[in-house]
């Protein structure tokens, strides 16, 4: 058996017993006035974080879901896409398409605005979406890349690039390892199938991103998930992984490199009023302004003690600097 058939077989069997908490963090589901989501949906909740940021779903957005998983946010997204086809969801495992199915008839019983035809699941794996190019407005994943290993996952983002319009969003949502996980652990196809060994660093992660095209990248949050301690996990000391939730956005990438966005600001502190560096960073004096990582640096060494970068808050929202 591969890994992935290994992990296909565990969301067979959790998609027929549901394994509550088996990858969500300690935050309940995302909740819209006259949304309601069945409880059969919350307990089938495997993913570590959201991929579903509201404020920008607008304009009914073309949504491809990866690994549909019960259906939760499927149904969050369909919630903003409001029409047949809206969101279309991409499954391998049988069992988990018909649950995720049947999780959406009873959604749609409770909830008037709601049909199931809003959600198309379509059989499918992240290596080969089954969508033309440059089709959809958004692809999200939750808790579903981090199984994957390396090559395997350069092949998902490349798919997920293919897929958007230009300008299009991939919204994830993954656990990121605080240091490498040890070989032993990643070769352990169980605990990577739950979510437990595949993870790469934040800055493994974030080049993966950078690699598959996309020229832009925002944190959105970033958060402990769960600690493997060195006796269950025969480790030399414990080691922390954390959720992060990203947007990446398919724009070209600057000749300086990628913009990534971690909630850093500058703020300039010189002897004038203002200051412009000429490549588009024009910073008021007192007034912090948002940059990426890259111009934070450059900002930081051209100007040192006339600066203060301020650090990441690993919340940021919208926008740019570059
Ligand atoms: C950890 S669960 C997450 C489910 C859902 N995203 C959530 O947040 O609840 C991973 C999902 O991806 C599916 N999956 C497994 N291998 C896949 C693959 N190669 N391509 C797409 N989906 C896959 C699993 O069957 C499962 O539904």
């Amino acid at each position: 058996m591969t890994y992935l058939e290994t992990a296909a077989q565990f969301y067979s069997e959790v998609a027929q017993t549901p394994q509550v908490g088996l990858c969500c963090v300690q935050s309940s589901p995302l909740q819209f006035p006259g949304l309601n989501i069945p409880l059969q949906m919350q307990q089938m909740n495997y993913g570590c974080g959201t991929t579903v940021h509201p404020a920008e779903l607008v304009n009914q957005p073309t949504v491809l879901y990866v690994g549909v998983g019960g259906g939760l946010e499927a149904l969050q997204f369909a919630y903003f896409s409001r029409r047949p086809s809206g969101v279309i969801a991409v499954e391998p495992v049988a069992a988990m398409r018909s649950a995720a199915k049947q999780n959406l008839e009873i959604a749609a019983q409770q909830n008037p605005w709601f049909d199931p035809s809003f959600v198309e699941i379509r059989e499918g794996d992240a290596f080969t979406l089954p969508v033309a190019d440059t089709s959809v407005d958004i692809v999200a994943q939750n808790c579903l890349f981090n199984i994957f290993a390396s090559d395997d996952l350069s092949q998902a983002l490349k798919e997920a690039f293919r897929v958007l319009k230009s300008g299009g969003r991939l919204q994830m949502s993954d656990p990121i390892a605080t240091r490498p996980i040890p070989t032993h652990l990643q070769q352990d196809e169980r605990l990577r199938a739950m979510c437990l060994s595949g993870a790469l660093t934040y800055e493994q992660y974030i080049d993966k991103i950078v690699d598959a095209g996309f020229g832009q990248v925002e944190i959105r949050a970033r958060r402990p998930y769960r600690l493997l301690d060195c006796d269950t996990y025969n480790l030399e000391a414990d080691l922390l992984l954390e959720s992060l939730d990203s947007v990446a956005f398919k724009v070209p990438i600057p000749q300086d490199g990628a913009c990534i966005f971690t909630g850093k600001t500058a703020i300039y502190c010189g002897k004038e009023e203002i200051f412009d560096d000429a490549n588009g960073h024009i910073l008021q004096r007192g007034v912090p302004a948002v940059v990426c990582d890259k111009t934070a640096r450059k900002l930081g060494s051209l100007l040192q003690q006339q600066v203060m970068i301020t650090d990441s808050t690993w919340h940021y929202v919208g926008g740019g600097c570059c």
